[in-house]
């Protein structure tokens, strides 16, 4: 094997496996270094999204949706099901096979590409020299001419909450519990804490989530995240917002956090799991020692062409700045290599879609009305509920609403939230009329198929033009 690559990539995740494809396209000898599961020799490409984050949390909500559904739809569509059962160990035995179907797919991907895999810990010693230490803690040296940092990101602790991987657990261990908990408490109102509380709800947990801002999901409107917040309630969950958890007591079978709410009194919550869900950090130790330079939040300081203050050394994903989110990693992957390879890549930050994949979905664009608010930019919006729209209603999936905000001059699309059925597909439609500097009547022109929830969107745009038809 050779040592010496055009390109050397650290961190083999969504991030990372892209930017080595499309190196290789363009003509580039490419290797790329992973560690997970190099310490027992059977590496395991596609980063925290394929092994423990969008992949797996996605298949055990469908899995799960399908049983709430079973559970609590099918007799209104006049379908009767007998003793219907649980088996939670098929249900993560097919999601590990999800999950290995795809990161075998990634390690064909870097096979066809002719890109070398090592399986290692990957260190960037100096410009063009990376160091990687196997799984038996043998390090060699190899030589780039470039390297990409895409060494992700991992959750953040609580100093009172020491992650025990049982009792006290992150994501990497909620999406592979054993068992139903009986009461699981979930520290942090965000996607994670949404996603996986709607999980083991449905599946017949007791579900408390406690979050310290006065919303979920801070990024949203208010008016979206309150509903949200409200179908969520219908389907069981139970939120504690304003408490801010500040202890915790752990005993066998039972934790109990102590927390101040809104009026500043103590409460406390006892369940048998937590799930501490308060964000991520970006995995960035070390990097300063190698003269890399972070911002105050340890994130890897980059320019517009995802350059590091060293020459030769790139990052992108959730090492920096943006959302954490995998196809922002890997279009900034795609665009790394581009710019390498002498191309002018373009990424819009703004035109970044967000979806949480509750029940409903909720999926938003560009700005919210808070942001136009904050600019000062004068806007329309205009607002369809599910509840009017045919398809919704036929397939009994009626709550929620499009919501569309335009320039209030030009007209020109300036952000959208949709809470309701698919609205993790419906965003691409606006996704690609912003793109394109559409407006709001763009939309609202298109011919949308009857019934489809997609006629919701072009509701919406006609609401902001005053010319709604079935609101
Ligand atoms: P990562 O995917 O974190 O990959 C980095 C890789 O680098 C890892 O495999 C790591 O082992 C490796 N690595 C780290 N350091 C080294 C080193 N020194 N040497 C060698 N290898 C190293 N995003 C979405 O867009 N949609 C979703 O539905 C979604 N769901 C999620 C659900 C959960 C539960 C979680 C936790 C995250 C979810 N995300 C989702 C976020 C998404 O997973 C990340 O934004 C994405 O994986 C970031 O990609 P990345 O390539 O930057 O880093
Ligand atoms: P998050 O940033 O989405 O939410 C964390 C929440 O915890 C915030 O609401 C915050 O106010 C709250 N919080 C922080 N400290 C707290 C404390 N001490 N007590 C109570 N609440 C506290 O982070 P999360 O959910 O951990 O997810 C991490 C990232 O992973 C997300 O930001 C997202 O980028 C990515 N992700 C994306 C998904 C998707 O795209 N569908 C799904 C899951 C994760």
């Amino acid at each position: 094997m050779s040592s010496t690559f055009d390109l050397v990539v650290i961190g083999a995740g969504p991030g990372g496996y892209v930017c080595a494809i499309r190196a290789a396209q363009l003509g580039m000898t490419v290797a790329i270094v992973e560690k997970r599961g190099a310490d027992v020799k059977r590496v395991r490409l596609g980063g925290t999204c394929l092994n423990v984050g969008c992949i797996p949390s996605k298949a055990l909500l469908d899995s799960s949706e399908r049983f709430a559904d079973a559970k609590n739809h099918f007799g209104t569509h006049g379908i009767t099901v007998g003793n219907l059962g649980l088996d939670v160990g098929q249900m993560m035995k097919r999601k590990d096979g999800v999950v290995g179907s795809l990161t075998d797919g990634v390690a064909y991907l870097m096979k066809k590409n002719k890109i070398t895999v090592l399986a290692g810990t990957g260190r960037v010693v100096k410009a063009g020299q990376v160091a990687v230490t196997d799984g038996a803690g043998t390090t060699s040296e190899i030589t780039a001419k470039h390297i990409v940092l895409a060494m992700g990101s991992v959750p953040i602790e609580l100093p009172f909450l020491k992650i025990d991987g049982e009792q006290i657990v992150t994501s990497d261990h909620a999406i592979a519990f054993p068992q139903v908990p009986r009461h699981l408490i979930v520290v942090g109102g965000g996607v994670i804490g949404l996603e996986l509380g709607s999980v083991w709800a449905r599946l017949g947990s007791q579900v408390t989530v406690v979050e310290f801002l006065p919303q979920m999901c801070p990024f949203l409107d208010s008016d979206v995240a309150k509903e949200l917040q409200k179908v969520l309630t219908k389907q069981g969950l139970t939120f504690a917002l304003e408490t801010k958890v500040t202890g915790a007591t752990i005993n066998k079978g039972h934790v109990t956090l102590s927390a101040t709410d809104a009026q500043g009194k103590v409460v406390e919550f006892t369940g048998d799991r937590v799930l501490v869900a308060v964000g991520r950090r970006p995995l960035s130790d070390g990097l300063d020692q190698a003269g890399v330079t972070l911002d105050a939040r340890k994130r890897v300081q980059v320019d517009a062409r995802f350059t590091t203050n060293i020459p030769g050394v790139y990052a992108i994903g959730d090492l920096i700045p943006g959302p954490m989110l995998a196809h922002k990693a890997e279009e900034e992957g795609v665009a790394v290599a581009e710019f390498l390879a002498g191309q002018k890549p373009i990424i819009d930050h703004d035109l970044i879609p967000n979806v949480i994949y509750t029940h409903p979905e909720v999926a938003t664009i560009g700005l919210t009305e808070r942001q136009a608010s904050e600019k000062k930019i004068q806007i329309r919006t205009g607002r369809f509920a599910f509840a009017a729209n045919g398809r919704a209603k036929a397939s009994g999936e009626s709550d929620g609403f499009v919501k569309i905000l335009a320039d209030a001059t030009t007209d020109r699309l300036l952000g959208a939230a949709i809470i309701g059925p698919r609205a993790s597909d419906l965003i691409a439609e606006i996704a690609a009329v912003m793109s394109f500097g559409g407006s709001s009547e763009d939309i609202a022109r298109l011919c949308h198929a009857h019934p489809t929830v997609s006629e919701a969107v072009k509701e919406a745009a006609l609401d902001t033009l005053g010319r709604v038809l079935h609101g």
